[in-house]
């Protein structure tokens, strides 16, 4: 074991898991590429989860954060007018679609969630929350309360009232086979039905992804959400939409995920690709819903200058340079070239994604079951072929993929040449 590794060890939490049976170090990055403490290069195709969006090194963010370390002032707090935080929620305000819209900035993705709750709560006068099956929207009491993954909760103890619905998890086996629209109907009654059976009264909100992060990009068809949506406004239920992961373009056909089903939410919670790496989340939400709560409210931290300046750089670069379309071609490339050689490899289970969030289950080729180690496998090959990519999904057995939106065309062809090859040797050893 390295000396880093046992330090790590003896003083972090064991439920901060490492990637990797020898975990690497990253001590350097430039464009779409890092570089461990060996000196071995990578292609980055999970991005400090989804969180590096335009890569490293960025000039235009590195020159933002600079320009504003060198007025001297790092911090002022929400007391006084910040010129950049003004400036980004405009920008977030008219990009969300959402009517008269209000955006209040956090840390994390956590922490937009939990706000997303109080209003939704306070709002509407009820505990009562649905969210989707398989889902994970953060780590704190509220958040872990939506959050419906085994592996991702340590306890029951919720300030909501949950119920859970389907809507993305149509691998069980009562819709196997079901068309789109089939399914659909299906998830609706299920709807219809939790709320005359397990709820009383009103309920306040639904929260959902709209590709599962966590889940391992397990998604609804698209029109799931505007279907719901319908049945949620009869009864004036509002809608979160949780764009942590499918923000800013990433799934190519859409600017926020929840617009691939045609649906303006009340709210959309964001973070992670935000700041290219400097700690930013944020709600944007109806200004009724945001101005609601009768008791002031800041968050210290959120909406500081220098996430700000960073923010504003990358939500500048993503839409100067239309990553959003980019996104969709390179994603298309990879996309088609792992259904491609899914033909030929039986442990592949399934290949599914939109733009530059894609993923592949892996399956033993006899049973059809989930695979968590040849998932292991697959990470351990790809690492060794110069490829950083993620794991997860309900068992254990997906690999999820979400390079920076700058990736090239020849870099997207270069990494599924590298997949492929590790998927081949993973197939060749479970035969
Ligand atoms: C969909 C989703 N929501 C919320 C969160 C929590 O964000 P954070 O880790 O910034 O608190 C995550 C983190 O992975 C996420 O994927």
């Amino acid at each position: 074991m390295s000396d880093l590794l046992a330090r790590h060890r003896a003083v972090m939490p064991n439920w901060m898991a490492l990637y990797y049976n020898e975990p690497i170090e990253i001590v350097g990055g430039k464009g779409n590429r890092v570089v461990d403490a060996n000196g071995k290069s990578y292609l980055d195709f999970f991005a400090g989860i989804l969180t590096n969006m335009i890569g490293y090194d960025v000039p235009e963010v590195r020159e933002a954060v600079e320009r504003q370390l060198a007025t001297g002032v790092v911090h002022t707090s929400t007391l006084y007018l910040i010129r950049s935080q003004v400036e980004l929620a405009e920008k977030i305000a008219r990009l969300s679609g959402i009517p008269d819209a209000k955006v209040f900035f956090t840390n994390s993705g956590t922490e937009a969630n939990e706000t997303a709750l109080l209003l939704a709560t306070y709002a509407r006068g009820s505990d009562q929350v649905l969210a989707m099956r398989q889902s994970y929207h953060g780590r704190s009491f509220g958040a872990v309360s939506v959050t419906s993954n085994r592996s991702w909760k340590n306890n029951s103890l919720s300030p909501l009232n949950v119920h859970f619905l389907h809507g993305a998890d149509r691998h069980l086996a009562q819709f196997r086979g079901m068309s789109d629209a089939d399914y659909i109907a299906a998830c609706v009654d299920d709807l219809r039905h939790v709320l005359a059976t397990a709820v009383t009264k009103d309920v306040a909100a639904l929260i959902a992804e709209p590709i599962q992060g966590v889940g391992g990009f397990t998604m609804a068809p698209d029109g799931l959400f505007a279907a719901y949506k319908e049945v949620l406004d009869e009864e004036g239920i509002l809608f979160i939409s949780d764009e942590v992961q499918t923000g800013w373009g990433r799934t190519g056909s859409a600017f926020f995920g929840i617009q691939n089903h045609g649906v303006t939410p009340d709210m959309m919670t964001f973070a992670k690709g935000l700041g290219n790496g400097f700690a930013v989340g944020g709600i944007v939400a109806r200004g009724d819903l945001m101005d609601g709560p009768h008791a002031v409210g800041l968050s210290t931290f959120g909406g500081n200058p220098i996430s700000m300046a960073a923010a504003n750089a990358t939500l500048d670069y993503v839409l100067d340079h239309d990553l959003q379309a980019k996104a969709a071609r390179t994603g298309e490339i990879i996309v088609s070239g792992l259904r491609e050689a899914a033909e030929r490899l039986p442990v592949v289970g399934d290949v599914r994604g939109k733009g530059l969030m894609f993923a592949i289950e892996l399956v033993d080729p006899a049973t059809g079951a989930p695979a968590p180690a040849l998932a292991a496998r697959f990470m351990e090959e790809t690492k060794r072929l110069g490829l950083l990519a993620g794991k997860g999904g309900l068992y254990g057995s997906t690999l999820r993929m979400a390079p920076p939106l700058t990736l090239t065309e020849d870099e997207a062809r270069e990494g599924l040449g590298i997949l492929v090859t590790a998927l081949e040797a993973v197939n060749d050893e479970a035969r």
